[in-house]
């Protein structure tokens, strides 16, 4: 049985749009979720068109078997993984384009089961494939003062990831972290604790930061990049909807233009990385493009939503 199947796309046409689909091209749509931007692309291909799906969620793949037609590919699988299908399928250099929609769906958040959210009591989860990897709650359980503050502090941009930090370890002293409300509880008296307001939910950063290291997001979209151009063919598109300041600095290092590896210097290890992985594949950027008030007025989740659209140009 499938729950809360309800995701809102985010920029739907303008993403679908921006793969500029030939009716009879092969694409790829990387975070199939629960499918709003696979159908839409689906829709503008003729019987010879191709699409591949990917997701690393097991019930996503449950809505994908669903839901779409014999024109689709479907792989159970991480993003990461990609160039080991598209060989297989004797198709690199041969995909006309790439999208991919980051983070979690809906779908993900609205199950207390998974334990994503810090608003429902459920189980600290938070992976993405819940068959794999170990959850939020065993990693707190496990890991030093350092390693959850380097998390808090890097990931999730929390200033205050050393109270937070020193209350898990605290709490963790007599209790296990088991559940989403526990964390939210230390997070939230934390703040309190230092006297500290926030406009967001306290526990807002931290739960991003954990969901992010625990699933490698970033690390997930760096390991793509450096192999995309050997998968988009001539004038492929890629296509990437972010949702957070990191992973957009990573893709607007890769899209961006070329002479910037000269001055290598002045950037960080990071972005020093993605520009040298850049300065062998040549894309050319596009266009950066963010929903509109009505959307966001529509659908709250997509304030933070940036599209980045490349072309592969040798
Ligand atoms: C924002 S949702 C995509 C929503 C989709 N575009 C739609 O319209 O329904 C992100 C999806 O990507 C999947 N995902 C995130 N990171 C992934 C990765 N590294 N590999 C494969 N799937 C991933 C998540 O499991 C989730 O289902």
């Amino acid at each position: 049985m499938i729950n809360n199947c309800q995701h809102n796309t985010v920029l739907l046409h303008e993403a679908v749009n921006s793969l500029r689909i030939k009716p009879n091209g092969i694409y790829i749509d990387a975070t199939f979720g629960s499918g709003g931007h696979a159908k839409l692309i689906l829709s503008k291909l003729d019987k010879h068109g191709r699409l591949i799906v990917m997701d690393r969620d097991p019930l996503a793949i449950k809505i994908a078997h669903n839901i779409l037609d014999n024109r689709c590919y479907i792989i159970y699988d991480n993003f990461s993984n990609m160039i080991k299908y598209v060989k297989q399928l004797n198709l690199l250099g041969h995909i006309d384009g790439v999208l991919l929609d980051l983070g979690i769906s809906s779908i993900q958040l609205n199950d207390s089961n998974r334990g994503f959210s810090y608003m429902k009591n459920g189980p600290l989860d938070m992976r993405m494939n819940n068959k794999v990897g170990y959850t939020a709650g065993y990693w707190l359980s496990h890991a030093q003062y350092n390693d959850i503050y380097s998390v808090l502090y890097n990931l999730g941009e929390e200033y205050y990831a050393k109270y937070i930090s020193k209350n898990i370890c605290r709490f963790k002293k007599y209790n296990n972290i088991i559940n989403t409300i526990d964390l939210s509880k230390i997070i939230t008296r934390s703040y309190k604790s230092i006297n500290k307001r926030s406009k967001k939910h306290p526990a807002t950063k931290s739960f991003r930061a954990i969901r992010m290291f625990i699933n490698q997001e970033l690390e997930e979209i760096k390991l793509l990049l450096n192999y995309i151009s050997y998968i988009l063919s001539f004038k492929g598109i890629l296509s990437i909807i972010s949702f957070h300041s990191l992973e957009d600095r990573i893709i607007k290092n890769f899209m961006s233009p070329i002479a910037t590896i000269n001055s290598t210097n002045s950037f960080s290890i990071d972005q020093r990385s993605i520009l040298k992985i850049n300065k062998n594949k040549k894309f050319k950027f596009l266009k950066k493009i963010k929903p509109s008030l009505n959307e966001i007025s529509n659908n709250r989740r997509s304030r933070s939503a940036i599209l980045r659209i490349a072309q592969k140009i040798h």
